[in-house]
Protein backbone atom coordinates (compact mmCIF):
# COMPACT_ATOMS: atom_id res chain seq x y z
CA UNK A 1 0.00 0.00 0.00
CA UNK A 2 1.24 3.54 -0.96
CA UNK A 3 2.17 5.67 1.99
CA UNK A 4 -0.54 8.90 2.56
CA UNK A 5 0.89 12.42 3.69
CA UNK A 6 -1.17 13.16 6.91
CA UNK A 7 -2.12 17.06 5.42
CA UNK A 8 -3.99 14.65 2.77
CA UNK A 9 -5.38 12.24 5.21
CA UNK A 10 -6.63 15.01 7.63
CA UNK A 11 -8.97 16.28 4.68
CA UNK A 12 -10.54 13.10 3.39
CA UNK A 13 -13.51 11.52 4.92
CA UNK A 14 -13.02 8.69 7.80
CA UNK A 15 -14.67 5.39 7.04
CA UNK A 16 -12.73 2.94 8.39
CA UNK A 17 -10.07 2.44 5.43
CA UNK A 18 -6.68 1.58 5.46
CA UNK A 19 -4.11 3.51 5.24
CA UNK A 20 -0.49 3.63 5.57
CA UNK A 21 1.34 6.60 7.10
CA UNK A 22 5.10 7.20 8.04
CA UNK A 23 6.65 9.70 10.11
CA UNK A 24 8.48 10.79 13.09
CA UNK A 25 7.38 10.40 16.81
CA UNK A 26 6.56 13.47 18.67
CA UNK A 27 5.11 12.31 21.83
CA UNK A 28 3.51 8.67 23.38
CA UNK A 29 1.22 8.95 26.05
CA UNK A 30 -0.07 6.08 28.07
CA UNK A 31 1.54 3.76 26.27
CA UNK A 32 -1.46 3.88 23.47
CA UNK A 33 -1.45 7.84 21.97
CA UNK A 34 1.15 8.27 19.08
CA UNK A 35 1.17 11.80 17.63
CA UNK A 36 2.87 11.85 14.49
CA UNK A 37 4.34 13.95 12.17
CA UNK A 38 5.30 13.56 8.46
CA UNK A 39 6.21 17.44 7.46
CA UNK A 40 3.59 17.48 5.52
CA UNK A 41 1.29 20.08 7.73
CA UNK A 42 2.02 21.11 11.10
CA UNK A 43 -0.47 19.13 12.39
CA UNK A 44 -0.02 15.28 14.46
CA UNK A 45 -2.12 12.33 13.27
CA UNK A 46 -3.11 10.78 16.65
CA UNK A 47 -2.58 7.13 15.93
CA UNK A 48 -4.23 4.54 18.69
CA UNK A 49 -2.38 1.54 19.74
CA UNK A 50 -4.65 -0.92 20.73
CA UNK A 51 -4.54 -3.20 23.51
CA UNK A 52 -2.30 -6.21 22.34
CA UNK A 53 -1.95 -5.25 18.58
CA UNK A 54 2.05 -4.40 19.16
CA UNK A 55 3.92 -5.84 20.97
CA UNK A 56 6.09 -5.45 24.08
CA UNK A 57 9.36 -4.98 22.26
CA UNK A 58 8.14 -2.73 19.73
CA UNK A 59 6.02 -0.80 21.81
CA UNK A 60 9.39 0.26 24.27
CA UNK A 61 10.56 1.39 20.76
CA UNK A 62 7.83 3.91 20.29
CA UNK A 63 9.56 7.21 21.68
CA UNK A 64 9.84 10.76 20.94
CA UNK A 65 11.88 11.04 17.75
CA UNK A 66 11.34 7.71 16.66
CA UNK A 67 10.59 7.16 12.68
CA UNK A 68 7.55 4.75 12.06
CA UNK A 69 5.85 3.29 9.64
CA UNK A 70 1.95 2.26 11.01
CA UNK A 71 -0.50 0.27 8.74
CA UNK A 72 -3.82 1.55 10.37
CA UNK A 73 -8.34 2.63 10.03
CA UNK A 74 -8.79 6.22 9.75
CA UNK A 75 -11.79 6.88 11.74
CA UNK A 76 -13.57 10.03 13.03
CA UNK A 77 -11.56 11.40 15.64
CA UNK A 78 -13.78 11.38 19.75
CA UNK A 79 -10.96 13.42 20.93
CA UNK A 80 -11.08 17.25 20.94
CA UNK A 81 -9.56 19.03 18.15
CA UNK A 82 -8.50 16.76 15.43
CA UNK A 83 -11.01 15.65 13.14
CA UNK A 84 -9.73 11.81 12.36
CA UNK A 85 -7.51 9.49 13.97
CA UNK A 86 -5.57 6.22 12.71
CA UNK A 87 -6.35 3.24 14.74
CA UNK A 88 -3.00 1.15 14.36
CA UNK A 89 -3.22 -2.36 12.84
CA UNK A 90 0.32 -2.84 12.33
CA UNK A 91 3.27 -1.03 12.90
CA UNK A 92 6.96 -1.18 12.60
CA UNK A 93 9.62 0.66 13.75
CA UNK A 94 12.09 2.79 10.73
CA UNK A 95 14.41 4.23 12.87
CA UNK A 96 14.89 4.22 16.58
CA UNK A 97 15.68 7.18 18.76
CA UNK A 98 16.83 6.45 22.15
CA UNK A 99 15.37 8.72 24.35
CA UNK A 100 18.05 9.19 27.38
CA UNK A 101 20.39 10.56 24.10
CA UNK A 102 17.84 12.30 21.99
CA UNK A 103 18.12 16.39 22.32
CA UNK A 104 14.69 17.22 21.38
CA UNK A 105 12.10 16.26 24.19
CA UNK A 106 8.58 17.64 24.10
CA UNK A 107 9.30 20.85 25.88
CA UNK A 108 9.91 24.03 24.92
CA UNK A 109 13.47 25.03 23.47
CA UNK A 110 15.24 27.98 23.04
CA UNK A 111 16.26 29.13 19.69
CA UNK A 112 20.00 29.33 20.50
CA UNK A 113 20.23 25.86 21.80
CA UNK A 114 18.31 24.73 18.74
CA UNK A 115 20.80 26.62 16.57
CA UNK A 116 23.06 23.63 17.89
CA UNK A 117 21.16 21.54 16.44
CA UNK A 118 20.25 22.53 13.09
CA UNK A 119 20.61 18.94 11.67
CA UNK A 120 17.78 18.21 14.07
CA UNK A 121 15.51 21.37 14.80
CA UNK A 122 13.07 21.03 11.43
CA UNK A 123 11.67 18.57 13.86
CA UNK A 124 9.79 21.42 16.20
CA UNK A 125 6.60 22.93 15.36
CA UNK A 126 8.61 25.99 14.54
CA UNK A 127 10.73 25.38 12.07
CA UNK A 128 8.63 23.22 10.07
CA UNK A 129 6.64 26.44 10.03
CA UNK A 130 9.65 28.34 8.96
CA UNK A 131 10.54 26.15 6.00
CA UNK A 132 7.48 25.19 4.65
CA UNK A 133 6.99 29.05 4.12
CA UNK A 134 10.25 29.39 2.95
CA UNK A 135 9.60 27.10 0.67
CA UNK A 136 5.68 29.05 -0.54
CA UNK A 137 7.78 32.24 -0.86
CA UNK A 138 10.66 30.96 -2.92
CA UNK A 139 7.71 29.34 -4.91
CA UNK A 140 6.27 32.65 -5.23
CA UNK A 141 8.81 34.72 -5.95
CA UNK A 142 9.40 32.50 -9.04
CA UNK A 143 5.55 32.43 -10.15
CA UNK A 144 5.26 36.11 -9.64
CA UNK A 145 7.67 36.78 -12.11
CA UNK A 146 7.17 34.06 -14.79
CA UNK A 147 3.10 35.07 -14.73
CA UNK A 148 4.41 38.45 -15.97
CA UNK A 149 6.77 37.19 -18.53
CA UNK A 150 10.27 37.88 -16.55
CA UNK A 151 13.37 35.34 -17.77
CA UNK A 152 14.69 33.55 -14.68
CA UNK A 153 18.82 33.92 -15.34
CA UNK A 154 21.39 31.84 -13.66
CA UNK A 155 23.86 34.36 -12.93
CA UNK A 156 27.61 32.75 -11.84
CA UNK A 157 28.54 31.77 -8.21
CA UNK A 158 32.17 31.94 -9.06
CA UNK A 159 32.84 35.74 -10.28
CA UNK A 160 36.07 37.38 -11.20
CA UNK A 161 34.91 40.73 -10.56
CA UNK A 162 34.50 42.74 -7.70
CA UNK A 163 32.83 45.37 -9.36
CA UNK A 164 29.57 46.06 -7.32
CA UNK A 165 31.99 46.65 -4.36
CA UNK A 166 28.73 45.47 -2.12
CA UNK A 167 30.71 44.06 0.36
CA UNK A 168 33.75 42.08 1.78
CA UNK A 169 34.28 39.06 -0.55
CA UNK A 170 34.88 34.65 -0.12
CA UNK A 171 38.47 34.12 -2.01
CA UNK A 172 37.87 30.85 -4.10
CA UNK A 173 41.03 28.97 -4.92
CA UNK A 174 42.87 25.57 -5.43
CA UNK A 175 46.00 26.79 -4.58
CA UNK A 176 47.52 25.15 -1.63
CA UNK A 177 47.84 27.23 0.86
CA UNK A 178 50.68 25.97 3.07
CA UNK A 179 52.95 26.13 -0.32
CA UNK A 180 51.16 28.85 -2.65
CA UNK A 181 53.44 29.64 -6.48
CA UNK A 182 55.34 32.77 -6.12
CA UNK A 183 55.75 35.26 -8.45
CA UNK A 184 59.38 37.13 -8.85
CA UNK A 185 58.16 39.87 -6.50
CA UNK A 186 57.29 37.37 -4.23
CA UNK A 187 53.41 37.36 -4.49
CA UNK A 188 51.23 35.07 -4.78
CA UNK A 189 51.11 33.85 -8.34
CA UNK A 190 47.21 33.80 -9.22
CA UNK A 191 47.98 32.75 -12.65
CA UNK A 192 48.97 29.22 -11.32
CA UNK A 193 45.48 29.23 -9.95
CA UNK A 194 42.30 27.36 -11.06
CA UNK A 195 40.86 29.87 -13.18
CA UNK A 196 44.57 31.53 -13.80
CA UNK A 197 42.82 34.62 -11.89
CA UNK A 198 41.80 35.65 -8.75
CA UNK A 199 38.52 34.42 -8.43
CA UNK A 200 35.42 35.27 -5.57
CA UNK A 201 31.85 34.30 -4.12
CA UNK A 202 29.85 36.62 -6.20
CA UNK A 203 28.25 39.23 -3.75
CA UNK A 204 25.03 39.76 -6.07
CA UNK A 205 24.70 38.84 -9.35
CA UNK A 206 23.05 42.11 -11.08
CA UNK A 207 26.05 43.20 -13.08
CA UNK A 208 25.86 39.86 -15.04
CA UNK A 209 22.00 40.31 -15.20
CA UNK A 210 21.96 43.31 -16.58
CA UNK A 211 23.48 41.77 -19.46
CA UNK A 212 20.41 39.31 -20.28
CA UNK A 213 18.02 42.59 -19.09
CA UNK A 214 19.65 44.32 -22.41
CA UNK A 215 18.44 41.29 -24.56
CA UNK A 216 15.71 39.71 -23.34
CA UNK A 217 14.01 43.06 -21.44
CA UNK A 218 12.15 41.49 -18.51
CA UNK A 219 14.83 39.28 -16.27
CA UNK A 220 15.49 38.18 -12.71
CA UNK A 221 18.49 36.39 -11.02
CA UNK A 222 17.56 34.40 -7.51
CA UNK A 223 20.40 32.56 -6.24
CA UNK A 224 22.81 32.71 -3.04
CA UNK A 225 24.93 35.45 -2.19
CA UNK A 226 28.00 35.76 0.17
CA UNK A 227 29.70 38.69 1.89
CA UNK A 228 32.65 38.53 4.33
CA UNK A 229 31.42 41.45 6.44
CA UNK A 230 32.21 40.92 10.12
CA UNK A 231 28.45 41.39 10.99
CA UNK A 232 27.41 39.73 13.55
CA UNK A 233 23.60 41.31 13.85
CA UNK A 234 20.01 39.44 13.69
CA UNK A 235 19.78 40.62 10.08
CA UNK A 236 22.82 39.62 8.56
CA UNK A 237 24.19 36.09 6.95
CA UNK A 238 27.19 36.07 5.74
CA UNK A 239 25.62 33.61 2.76
CA UNK A 240 22.38 34.86 1.99
CA UNK A 241 19.86 34.01 -1.05
CA UNK A 242 19.36 37.44 -3.08
CA UNK A 243 16.44 37.85 -5.76
CA UNK A 244 17.42 40.06 -8.06
CA UNK A 245 14.88 41.43 -11.15
CA UNK A 246 16.74 43.65 -13.53
CA UNK A 247 14.39 45.17 -16.34
CA UNK A 248 15.07 47.27 -19.60
CA UNK A 249 13.28 50.27 -20.31
CA UNK A 250 12.34 50.29 -16.76
CA UNK A 251 12.76 54.24 -14.80
CA UNK A 252 13.11 54.49 -11.32
CA UNK A 253 9.40 54.99 -10.81
CA UNK A 254 8.46 51.72 -12.86
CA UNK A 255 11.17 50.25 -10.35
CA UNK A 256 9.74 51.47 -7.28
CA UNK A 257 6.38 49.91 -8.65
CA UNK A 258 7.33 46.79 -9.35
CA UNK A 259 8.90 46.42 -6.02
CA UNK A 260 5.80 47.56 -3.57
CA UNK A 261 3.48 44.89 -6.28
CA UNK A 262 6.27 42.45 -5.61
CA UNK A 263 6.34 42.58 -1.83
CA UNK A 264 2.17 42.96 -1.83
CA UNK A 265 1.74 39.57 -3.72
CA UNK A 266 4.37 37.70 -1.48
CA UNK A 267 2.62 38.85 1.47
CA UNK A 268 -1.05 38.17 -0.41
CA UNK A 269 0.60 34.39 -1.32
CA UNK A 270 1.76 33.48 2.39
CA UNK A 271 -1.91 34.67 3.64
CA UNK A 272 -3.31 32.54 0.97
CA UNK A 273 -1.42 29.75 1.22
CA UNK A 274 0.46 29.07 4.67
CA UNK A 275 -2.58 30.02 6.67
CA UNK A 276 -2.18 27.07 9.04
CA UNK A 277 1.55 28.01 9.60
CA UNK A 278 1.11 31.69 9.88
CA UNK A 279 -1.37 31.25 12.57
CA UNK A 280 0.87 29.15 14.86
CA UNK A 281 4.16 31.56 14.19
CA UNK A 282 1.57 34.54 15.02
CA UNK A 283 0.44 32.85 18.33
CA UNK A 284 4.26 32.18 18.58
CA UNK A 285 5.49 35.87 18.52
CA UNK A 286 2.79 36.90 20.44
CA UNK A 287 4.19 34.83 23.06
CA UNK A 288 7.64 35.93 22.91
CA UNK A 289 6.58 39.39 22.39
CA UNK A 290 5.13 39.16 26.12
CA UNK A 291 8.60 38.47 27.31
CA UNK A 292 9.34 42.17 26.17
CA UNK A 293 8.88 45.56 27.21
CA UNK A 294 5.50 47.44 26.44
CA UNK A 295 6.58 50.18 24.58
CA UNK A 296 8.80 47.36 21.90
CA UNK A 297 5.95 45.03 21.67
CA UNK A 298 4.46 45.29 17.76
CA UNK A 299 1.16 47.27 17.34
CA UNK A 300 -0.52 44.44 15.51
CA UNK A 301 0.14 40.73 15.07
CA UNK A 302 2.27 38.97 12.52
CA UNK A 303 -0.98 37.96 10.32
CA UNK A 304 -2.38 41.57 10.37
CA UNK A 305 1.22 42.89 9.67
CA UNK A 306 0.94 40.82 6.29
CA UNK A 307 -2.22 41.84 5.63
CA UNK A 308 -1.47 46.02 6.58
CA UNK A 309 1.54 45.80 3.98
CA UNK A 310 -1.27 44.07 1.16
CA UNK A 311 -3.51 46.83 1.88
CA UNK A 312 -1.89 50.00 2.08
CA UNK A 313 0.11 52.04 -0.31
CA UNK A 314 3.87 52.34 0.63
CA UNK A 315 5.17 56.19 1.71
CA UNK A 316 7.53 57.29 -1.29
CA UNK A 317 9.59 60.25 -0.28
CA UNK A 318 13.18 61.20 -1.12
CA UNK A 319 16.12 61.16 0.71
CA UNK A 320 16.45 64.63 1.17
CA UNK A 321 12.63 64.98 2.64
CA UNK A 322 13.53 61.86 4.57
CA UNK A 323 17.12 63.94 5.94
CA UNK A 324 14.54 67.09 7.11
CA UNK A 325 11.92 64.91 9.01
CA UNK A 326 15.34 63.02 10.74
CA UNK A 327 16.64 65.95 11.76
CA UNK A 328 13.68 67.71 13.03
CA UNK A 329 12.35 64.87 14.69
CA UNK A 330 12.78 64.41 18.80
CA UNK A 331 14.82 61.10 19.18
CA UNK A 332 17.15 63.73 17.01
CA UNK A 333 17.01 66.60 18.86
CA UNK A 334 16.87 64.87 22.05
CA UNK A 335 20.11 63.06 21.11
CA UNK A 336 18.20 60.00 21.62
CA UNK A 337 20.08 58.73 17.97
CA UNK A 338 23.39 57.07 17.93
CA UNK A 339 24.31 58.88 15.31
CA UNK A 340 23.18 62.61 15.28
CA UNK A 341 21.32 63.79 11.73
CA UNK A 342 23.10 66.85 11.15
CA UNK A 343 24.34 67.09 7.74
CA UNK A 344 22.95 66.24 4.19
CA UNK A 345 24.55 63.15 2.97
CA UNK A 346 24.66 61.13 5.32
CA UNK A 347 24.08 57.50 5.19
CA UNK A 348 20.85 56.40 7.37
CA UNK A 349 21.33 53.76 10.06
CA UNK A 350 18.91 51.23 10.92
CA UNK A 351 17.54 53.57 13.72
CA UNK A 352 16.54 56.51 11.71
CA UNK A 353 15.12 54.05 9.05
CA UNK A 354 13.15 52.69 12.08
CA UNK A 355 12.18 55.59 13.40
CA UNK A 356 10.67 56.75 9.73
CA UNK A 357 8.79 53.71 9.55
CA UNK A 358 7.62 52.36 12.91
CA UNK A 359 7.54 56.25 14.84
CA UNK A 360 6.51 58.75 12.05
CA UNK A 361 4.88 57.11 8.84
CA UNK A 362 3.74 53.69 10.32
CA UNK A 363 3.84 51.56 7.12
CA UNK A 364 6.47 50.37 4.47
CA UNK A 365 8.94 53.66 3.14
CA UNK A 366 10.69 53.43 -0.33
CA UNK A 367 13.58 56.02 0.40
CA UNK A 368 14.81 57.25 -3.32
CA UNK A 369 17.15 59.88 -4.64
CA UNK A 370 20.15 59.33 -2.19
CA UNK A 371 23.68 61.76 -2.43
CA UNK A 372 25.89 59.74 -5.14
CA UNK A 373 28.78 59.62 -2.36
CA UNK A 374 26.82 57.01 -0.33
CA UNK A 375 25.75 54.62 -3.32
CA UNK A 376 27.18 52.51 -5.61
CA UNK A 377 28.97 53.64 -9.04
CA UNK A 378 26.82 52.13 -11.29
CA UNK A 379 23.62 54.19 -10.44
CA UNK A 380 22.16 56.94 -12.13
CA UNK A 381 23.38 60.27 -11.97
CA UNK A 382 20.21 63.16 -11.39
CA UNK A 383 20.36 66.43 -12.80
CA UNK A 384 21.27 67.96 -10.01
CA UNK A 385 24.49 66.66 -9.66
CA UNK A 386 24.38 65.48 -6.19
CA UNK A 387 21.91 62.57 -6.07
CA UNK A 388 21.62 59.05 -7.97
CA UNK A 389 18.24 57.33 -8.54
CA UNK A 390 18.62 54.89 -5.75
CA UNK A 391 15.75 53.34 -3.85
CA UNK A 392 15.53 51.40 -0.50
CA UNK A 393 12.48 49.53 0.90
CA UNK A 394 12.28 49.78 4.64
CA UNK A 395 9.91 47.50 6.27
CA UNK A 396 8.81 47.45 10.12
CA UNK A 397 11.04 45.46 12.47
CA UNK A 398 12.95 44.67 9.40
CA UNK A 399 14.47 48.07 8.32
CA UNK A 400 15.87 47.74 4.49
CA UNK A 401 14.57 44.43 2.62
CA UNK A 402 15.43 45.82 -0.36
CA UNK A 403 18.32 47.82 -2.17
CA UNK A 404 17.96 49.12 -5.91
CA UNK A 405 18.28 52.16 -8.13
CA UNK A 406 18.10 52.96 -12.13
CA UNK A 407 21.20 52.22 -13.80
CA UNK A 408 23.57 54.44 -15.35
CA UNK A 409 22.68 53.79 -18.83
CA UNK A 410 25.35 56.95 -20.57
CA UNK A 411 28.63 55.40 -20.93
CA UNK A 412 30.81 58.74 -20.62
CA UNK A 413 29.16 59.42 -17.07
CA UNK A 414 29.71 55.45 -16.08
CA UNK A 415 33.00 55.54 -17.13
CA UNK A 416 33.73 58.86 -15.11
CA UNK A 417 31.89 57.35 -12.09
CA UNK A 418 34.60 54.26 -12.66
CA UNK A 419 37.39 56.37 -12.53
CA UNK A 420 36.65 58.59 -9.70
CA UNK A 421 35.85 55.95 -7.67
CA UNK A 422 39.01 54.15 -8.34
CA UNK A 423 37.29 51.16 -9.51
CA UNK A 424 39.00 48.60 -11.79
CA UNK A 425 38.05 49.61 -15.46
CA UNK A 426 40.38 47.28 -16.79
CA UNK A 427 38.05 44.11 -15.01
CA UNK A 428 34.77 46.57 -16.19
CA UNK A 429 35.31 46.19 -19.92
CA UNK A 430 31.65 44.16 -20.69
CA UNK A 431 29.99 45.99 -17.99
CA UNK A 432 31.09 48.85 -20.03
CA UNK A 433 30.65 47.73 -23.65
CA UNK A 434 26.90 47.05 -22.57
CA UNK A 435 26.69 50.93 -23.13
CA UNK A 436 28.30 51.08 -26.02
CA UNK A 437 26.21 49.08 -27.70
CA UNK A 438 22.32 49.40 -27.62
CA UNK A 439 22.38 51.11 -24.47
CA UNK A 440 19.14 51.47 -22.56
CA UNK A 441 17.62 53.14 -20.04
CA UNK A 442 17.23 50.26 -17.33
CA UNK A 443 16.53 49.00 -13.36
CA UNK A 444 16.22 46.87 -10.81
CA UNK A 445 16.65 45.95 -7.26
CA UNK A 446 17.64 43.03 -4.79
CA UNK A 447 15.40 41.84 -2.40
CA UNK A 448 17.21 39.81 0.66
CA UNK A 449 15.62 36.57 0.70
CA UNK A 450 16.19 35.74 4.48
CA UNK A 451 14.80 39.22 5.18
CA UNK A 452 11.72 38.77 3.54
CA UNK A 453 11.08 35.43 5.46
CA UNK A 454 11.51 37.54 9.00
CA UNK A 455 8.84 39.16 7.84
CA UNK A 456 6.41 36.99 7.07
CA UNK A 457 7.50 34.30 9.91
CA UNK A 458 7.68 37.04 12.40
CA UNK A 459 10.77 35.54 13.28
CA UNK A 460 13.18 38.12 15.10
CA UNK A 461 16.91 36.48 14.27
CA UNK A 462 18.25 36.03 10.13
CA UNK A 463 19.92 32.71 11.81
CA UNK A 464 16.72 31.42 12.11
CA UNK A 465 15.00 31.35 9.13
CA UNK A 466 17.58 29.76 6.85
CA UNK A 467 18.27 25.72 7.10
CA UNK A 468 21.87 25.98 7.72
CA UNK A 469 23.15 30.16 8.93
CA UNK A 470 26.91 30.98 7.70
CA UNK A 471 27.54 33.96 10.08
CA UNK A 472 31.09 35.15 11.79
CA UNK A 473 32.95 32.13 13.38
CA UNK A 474 30.10 29.46 12.23
CA UNK A 475 30.28 26.98 9.29
CA UNK A 476 28.77 24.05 11.04
CA UNK A 477 27.16 21.53 9.41
O1 LIG B 1 21.50 46.65 -0.86
P1 LIG B 1 22.27 45.50 -1.42
O2 LIG B 1 23.70 45.35 -1.04
O3 LIG B 1 22.09 45.62 -3.00
C1 LIG B 1 22.70 44.86 -3.94
O4 LIG B 1 23.41 43.91 -3.74
C2 LIG B 1 22.27 45.25 -5.34
N1 LIG B 1 23.21 44.61 -6.29
C3 LIG B 1 20.85 44.81 -5.59
C4 LIG B 1 20.36 45.17 -6.96
O5 LIG B 1 20.10 46.34 -7.22
N2 LIG B 1 20.21 44.22 -7.85
O6 LIG B 1 21.52 44.14 -1.04
C5 LIG B 1 20.17 43.93 -1.40
C6 LIG B 1 19.38 43.33 -0.26
C7 LIG B 1 19.31 44.21 0.97
O7 LIG B 1 18.30 45.17 0.86
C8 LIG B 1 19.02 43.19 2.05
O8 LIG B 1 17.65 42.84 2.06
C9 LIG B 1 19.80 41.98 1.58
O9 LIG B 1 20.01 42.14 0.19
N3 LIG B 1 21.10 41.85 2.25
C10 LIG B 1 21.38 40.92 3.18
N4 LIG B 1 20.62 39.94 3.72
C11 LIG B 1 21.20 39.13 4.64
N5 LIG B 1 22.49 39.23 5.03
C12 LIG B 1 23.31 40.20 4.51
N6 LIG B 1 24.58 40.28 4.89
C13 LIG B 1 22.74 41.09 3.54
N7 LIG B 1 23.22 42.13 2.83
C14 LIG B 1 22.22 42.57 2.05
MG1 LIG C 1 21.61 48.26 0.41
Amino acid sequence: MKRTKIKELLTVEPKGQSVVVKGWVRTFRNNQFISLNDGSTIQNLQAVVALNSVDEGTLKRITTGACLFVTGELVPSPAKGQPVELRVQALEILGDSDPEKYPLQPKKHSLEFLREIAHLRARTNTFGAVMRVRHAMAFAVHKFFNDRGFYYIHTPIITGSDAEGAGAMFRVTTLDMNKPPRDEHGHIDVKEDFFGRETNLTVSGQLEVETYALALSETYTFGPTFRAENSNTTRHLAEFWMIEPEMAFYDIHDNMELAEAFLKYLCQYALDHCAEDLEFLDKRAKEEEQSKPQDQRSELGLIDRLKFVVENEFQKLSYTEAFDILRNSNPNKKKKFQYLIENWGVDLQSEHERYLVEKHFKKPVILYNYPAAIKAFYMRQNEDGKTVAAMDVLFPGIGEIIGGSQREERYDNLLKRVQEMGLPEKELWWYLELRKFGSAPHSGFGLGFERLILFVTGMTNIRDVIPFPRFPGNAEF
